[in-house]
């Protein structure tokens, strides 16, 4: 039986999600579909609910939805509620809508399982205070880091996500860029750059002797800041390993089965045929 599955976003062209479930698919599960659905802004809830009474099975959500998708669902995880967003949908015939955030389970994934980074016992610095962001902090927290601190060009974003995420006995800061001061062992960025590519100005001296830099963006070749961190940092990533990631967890919870990524993550960088 075939199952259809989409993602929602709007521009959504670009979205690799696709590409990624497709492959998933051919590691001998039953065939899949999986669309992309560029969704009017002013009506994302029609396309979801017209989606689910043509047959759809399950799906994603990007840009610009997350957080109308997390208003519009019936039911919704610890995860998704905690990052006030939803990525990932369902229906079943009692409980209507379900929604879970699986951005911050795949970052945690991708940079413990993939790259083998440690992270309980770290001083994790979070460039950005955007939605992505909220997305992460949950599932970082949970693996016990010794503190986060969150850089925003706007300090009040820094300031209002830490105070949201502070409370689980480990303390997270917000703070301006250029107040940023000592060392840290994971650096996690999610500020784009801008048209010209430049980041905004960051101290040098920003990593610890093993610190980690880790791009929760992804582009051809390395992203403005792991080209900025790869001569500064022990070890670099971008963020392709999270996208895969993020999509299996998606996959875990339609399917109840985890597919490989690893040979997902080589097909993405054009590794493999
Ligand atoms: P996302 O969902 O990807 O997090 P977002 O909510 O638009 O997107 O957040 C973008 C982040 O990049 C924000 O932290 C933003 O800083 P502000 O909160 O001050 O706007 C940051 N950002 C974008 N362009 C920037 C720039 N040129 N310099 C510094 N920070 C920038």
């Amino acid at each position: 039986m075939s199952h259809r599955y989409a993602v929602f976003g709007n521009p959504v062209a670009h979205s690799r999600s696709p590409e990624i479930h497709q492959a998933f698919a051919r590691q001998g599960y039953d065939e899949v579909t999986y669309e992309r659905i560029e969704a009017p802004r002013d009506d994302f809830a029609g396309a979801v609910k017209a989606f689910f009474i043509n047959g759809g099975n399950g799906a994603n959500v990007t840009l610009p939805f997350k957080e109308e998708a997390f208003r519009l669902c019936d039911r919704t995880t610890e995860r998704a509620r905690r990052a006030e967003a939803v990525n990932t949908l369902w229906r079943d015939q009692d409980h209507g809508l379900h929604g879970d955030n699986t951005d911050g389970a795949g970052l945690v994934r991708d940079m413990r399982r993939n790259h083998h980074w440690q992270i309980e016992g770290t001083r994790i610095l979070i460039l950005g205070a955007g939605g992505a962001v909220r997305g992460v902090l949950g599932p970082l927290l949970e693996e016990e880091p010794d503190e986060i601190v969150i850089a925003n060009r706007t300090v009040d974003k820094a300031d209002a996500l830490a105070e949201h995420f502070n409370g689980a006995g480990i303390p997270v800061y917000g703070c301006g860029l250029e107040e940023l001061r000592g060392h840290f062992d994971v650096v996690i960025n999610s500020i784009s750059a801008g048209l010209d590519g430049e980041l905004p100005p960051l101290p040098e001296a920003l990593f610890s002797q093993r610190g980690c830099a880790y791009d929760m963006l992804y582009g051809a070749g390395d992203t403005a800041f792991v080209a900025w961190a790869r001569p500064k940092a022990a070890e670099v990533a971008d963020g392709l390993g999270m996208l895969v990631e993020q999509a299996a967890e998606s996959w875990f919870m339609w399917r109840g089965a985890r597919p490989d990524t690893a040979p997902v993550i080589r097909m993405l960088r054009g590794e493999t045929a």
